[in-house]
């Protein structure tokens, strides 16, 4: 009994302590009533007192040409600046840790927004802040980095980050220079639309769950050894492409639209997941750099202006092959032979050249001429047809030659344009 009271009492206390720590720790005049929106300086000074802040921060309105967050640490809830119209700068440099985001949206004058101590913060998101000049931070920690449509010229205020989940840098028309140090990059990686011949580094990055890079003049990807999703290069002006780190992409690869490309070295790349898309990059005659690549578990696709395709470690392509160049210089040999072995699985395959004049039917079955794919128009006089499974190749039969040279169309299937349709809108 008397045991027993005692642990009552005790635990009475403990209650006790706990309920008056949770006072002291953060005062009610430390908690922002939700719905509130801060539209004056003297909003922002009730909280000059609290280490701590609870609650979502909402700043707006057209009166605050400036504005300080002073004294706060730490902030449990978010940081919201929205459409503050007369706001040309915003200090918070106390604040060490916000909760969850730093969200700074349609600013149109902000010029200058500093966190110098904010060291952790789940999310980013910066939209529409079009006079930026300066961003300072010191993180350390963060899940979401979204950076778009600003004026930022450089985006130095995440160099000592390493791990993200997202970074999503586009739209930034001045930023042509982001030297990163991150390390892994766990869902996505997007650098696009940024300024015109924006030259990026990301030499530390040893992994990324997708990459995509759109309009950009350089790229360097030094220690880059897996993609576990997808990396699509879309329609940028580099001239070379140096991945000879990386050793396997989990989805889909592919290399599109690249028109001053004339170089990429995938020296190490041996596994492709998903797709191989190497389409329409016009300066890239020879496409050399693949030597070690093995299996590709979607489509093959292959198309541009190229005399020269080396695939020769590989074994095993699980979808169908679609391989078109504008050159009359390329030889499918290698190819149909790969074919002819089984190495490409799927129903359909493609190869042709410039000088299309021969073709050559796989297959013909009796439903193939209504699967016919317009696909290889290309004014010839092109037999085509679906082949319909592996036993194509032994079906192979020879069509009269419609203009001489040599060349080679083997059956299109919608399944092939289907796939790299696919790859394409999964990256546009
Ligand atoms: C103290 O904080 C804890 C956890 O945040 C909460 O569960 C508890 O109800 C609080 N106590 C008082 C008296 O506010
Ligand atoms: C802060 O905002 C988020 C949504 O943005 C909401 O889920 C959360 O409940 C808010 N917190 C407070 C304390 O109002
Ligand atoms: C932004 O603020 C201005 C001025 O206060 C207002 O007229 C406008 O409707 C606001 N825009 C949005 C999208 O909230
Ligand atoms: C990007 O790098 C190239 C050389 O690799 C250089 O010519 C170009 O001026 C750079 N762009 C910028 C914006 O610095
Ligand atoms: C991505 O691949 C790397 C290297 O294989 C691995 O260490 C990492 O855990 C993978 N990440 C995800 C998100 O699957
Ligand atoms: C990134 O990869 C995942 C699969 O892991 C995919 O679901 C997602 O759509 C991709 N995101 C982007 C932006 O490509
Ligand atoms: C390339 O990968 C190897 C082994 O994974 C590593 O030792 C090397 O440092 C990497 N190269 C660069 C430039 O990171
Ligand atoms: C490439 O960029 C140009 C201009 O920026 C745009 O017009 C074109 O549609 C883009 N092409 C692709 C394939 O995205
Ligand atoms: C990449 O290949 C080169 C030779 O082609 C080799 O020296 C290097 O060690 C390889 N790197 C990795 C990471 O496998
Ligand atoms: C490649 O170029 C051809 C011809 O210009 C065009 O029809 C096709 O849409 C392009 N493919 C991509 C993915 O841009
Ligand atoms: C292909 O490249 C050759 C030069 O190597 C050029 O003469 C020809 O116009 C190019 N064709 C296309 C369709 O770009
Ligand atoms: C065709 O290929 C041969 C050898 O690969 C090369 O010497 C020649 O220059 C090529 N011709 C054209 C027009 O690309």
């Amino acid at each position: 009994m008397q045991f027993k009271s005692t642990v009552t009492a005790a635990l009475l206390a403990a209650s006790g302590v706990l309920a008056q720590s949770n006072d002291t720790s953060i005062p009610s005049s430390c908690t922002i009533s939700s719905g509130a929106t801060a539209t004056a300086q003297a909003d922002l000074d009730k909280y000059s007192g609290c280490k701590t802040l609870v609650g979502n921060l909402t700043i707006g309105g057209t009166s605050l040409t400036s504005g300080a967050l002073a004294g706060v640490e730490e902030l449990q809830g978010s940081l919201v600046i929205n459409n503050a119209t007369n706001l040309g700068s915003f200090h918070a440099d106390s604040l060490k840790k916000i909760e969850n985001s730093l969200s700074l949206q349609m600013l149109y004058i902000l010029t200058s927004a500093s966190f110098g101590s904010l060291e952790e913060v789940d999310t980013i998101d910066f939209l529409t802040l079009p006079a930026i000049s300066t961003f300072t931070t010191n993180l350390k920690h963060a899940n979401i980095i979204r950076i778009s449509d600003t004026a930022l010229e450089t985006v130095n205020a995440f160099t000592s980050l390493q791990e993200v989940a997202v970074f999503n840098i586009n739209n930034n028309r001045g930023l042509t220079n982001l030297k990163s140090d991150l390390e892994t990059v766990s869902q996505a990686l997007e650098f696009s639309s940024n300024g015109n011949d924006a030259n990026v580094t990301f030499d530390s990055l040893k992994w990324a769950n997708n990459i995509t890079l759109r309009d950009v003049d350089s790229a360097s990807f030094a220690s880059l050894s897996a993609v576990n999703a997808s990396l699509g290069l879309i329609n940028n002006t580099i001239s070379s492409l140096d991945l000879s780190n990386l050793t396997s992409v989990g989805g889909s690869f592919a290399v599109i639209s690249n028109d001053q490309l004339t170089e990429v070295d995938c020296s190490n790349l041996t596994t492709v997941g998903g797709g191989f898309v190497v389409a329409n990059n016009t300066n890239l005659k020879q496409i050399d750099g693949f030597h070690k690549l093995s299996t590709v578990g979607g489509a093959l696709v292959v198309t541009g202006n190229f005399t020269e395709l080396d695939l020769s470690s590989l074994k095993s392509v699980k979808g169908g092959a679609q391989v078109d160049t504008s050159s009359g210089n390329f030889s499918c040999d290698a190819l149909k032979s790969l074919q002819s072995k089984g190495a490409i699985a799927g129903d359909s395959f493609v190869c042709k050249n410039g000088a299309t004049s021969t073709s050559i039917k796989l297959s013909s079955s009796s439903t193939s001429g209504s699967h016919t794919s317009t696909a290889s128009s290309s004014g010839n006089n092109n037999a085509v047809s679906t082949s319909s499974g592996t036993s194509s190749s032994s079906s192979t039969t020879k069509s009269k030659s419609a203009k001489g040279a040599a060349a080679a169309e083997f059956a299109p299937a919608g399944s092939i344009l289907g796939a790299f349709a696919a790859v394409a809108a999964a990256l546009l």
